[in-house]
């Protein structure tokens, strides 16, 4: 049984419609139109008709094909356009969604705090120089003019290396060896500042067994106290970025003479007393003094053609008084969520 044309038609249509994507839309196209397809065999059997009705069914089926051809492109069109339209949603970027933030680590404040003091020392003319942290009793102590029986040699302050009872080995209290050290290795006139770790054998709110100091010589024709009180006071000013009153206070150091202790005014309260500076309105920060011509002689220099100044502070102590940070210890406790604060610098 041949189906009569209008019914191929309106199959053709239907399953048009029904054609989701442009793959199964091809296959109507291959039902009706292709090799095989219903239309196509239509026509071929034009052949074994009689004459007469030929051409009108001819015209006819003609017709048909067109109009299914033309239907199709239609729906090709619009279901192409439907599957790129889908892929774009699949793929779109959502430029409103926040971007996932890289976290950029920042330098532990300690080592901000000793940049800092370097580029303002490096600023006044001073080099920066290094010297172990394992230091031999000699440069440690006896260089210095330390003696034998001072305090500091004692065991319960100092970590001596274990070298089989010659307590020749340290781990340097002080970066004071430094001084020597730069005195052997240059010839005066020499600024220098060394940084770095010294150890002592102390622990609490205030005192890590482990701390860093800033050792700072300065070695010129007739250098003295006037100096050494200029340079210092300029140097606190720049570090605490205010105006502060600096005092000397005579004290003792057996490698400089005179030697004094540097008080600089509260932070914190400015002078009027509070938790910082124990209600004294002052602040300790740094032991300094004229270099003792005997450490000169030790370090190979003639105290007689030169002479120099000397200062060594602690870089926790001025790192808590300027961040505000109350327990030292926290410096060194390795909380993220407490040094990421300190991105200041
Ligand atoms: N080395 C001393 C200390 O650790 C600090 C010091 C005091 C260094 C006086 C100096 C100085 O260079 O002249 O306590």
């Amino acid at each position: 049984m041949t189906l009569p044309v209008s019914e191929i038609e309106a199959c053709a249509l239907e399953d048009v419609d029904k054609a989701d994507t442009p793959s199964n839309l091809q296959l109507v196209r291959a039902k009706y139109l292709g090799r095989k397809g219903l239309l196509t065999v239509r026509r071929r059997a034009l052949k074994s008709l009689p004459v007469a009705s030929r051409a009108a069914l001819g015209r006819e089926i003609n017709d048909c094909a067109n109009k299914i051809s033309q239907v199709i492109e239609s729906r090709m069109a619009v279901l192409k356009q439907r599957a790129i339209d889908d892929a774009l949603r699949r793929e779109a970027l959502d430029v409103s969604l926040p971007g996932r933030r890289q976290s950029n680590g920042s330098l532990h404040p300690l080592t901000q705090v000793m940049h800092r003091i370097e580029d303002i020392f490096v600023g006044a003319g001073f080099d920066v120089v290094e010297g172990p942290e394992i230091e031999t009793d000699y440069y440690n102590f006896t260089a210095l003019n330390i003696p034998p029986d001072h305090p500091a040699r004692a065991m319960h302050d100092t970590f001596y290396l274990d070298d089989g009872g010659k307590a020749e080995l340290v781990l340097r209290t002080h970066t004071s060896p430094a001084q020597i050290r730069t005195m052997e290795a240059r010839n005066p006139p020499l600024r220098v500042i060394s940084p770095g770790r010294v150890y002592r054998r102390d622990s609490d709110m205030t005192h890590s067994p482990m701390f860093h100091q800033v050792e700072g010589l300065a070695i010129d024709r007739d250098l003295g106290l006037a100096h050494l009180k200029g340079v210092i006071g300029d140097f606190l000013n720049r570090f605490f970025e205010k105006r502060l009153a600096v005092r000397f206070r005579p004290s003792y150091f057996p490698f400089t003479e005179p030697s004094a202790e540097v008080d600089v005014q509260c932070v914190h309260c400015g002078g009027e007393g509070c938790r910082s500076c124990k209600y004294t309105g002052w602040l300790e920060v740094m032991g300094c003094g004229v270099v003792n011509p005997r450490v000169l002689r030790m370090g190979g220099v003639d105290p007689d053609a030169w002479s120099g100044y000397a200062f060594g502070f602690g870089v926790d102590r001025l790192a808590m008084l300027y961040f505000g940070v109350a327990d030292l210890r926290q410096f060194y406790a390795g909380e993220l969520d407490f040094l990421a604060q300190f991105d200041r610098l």
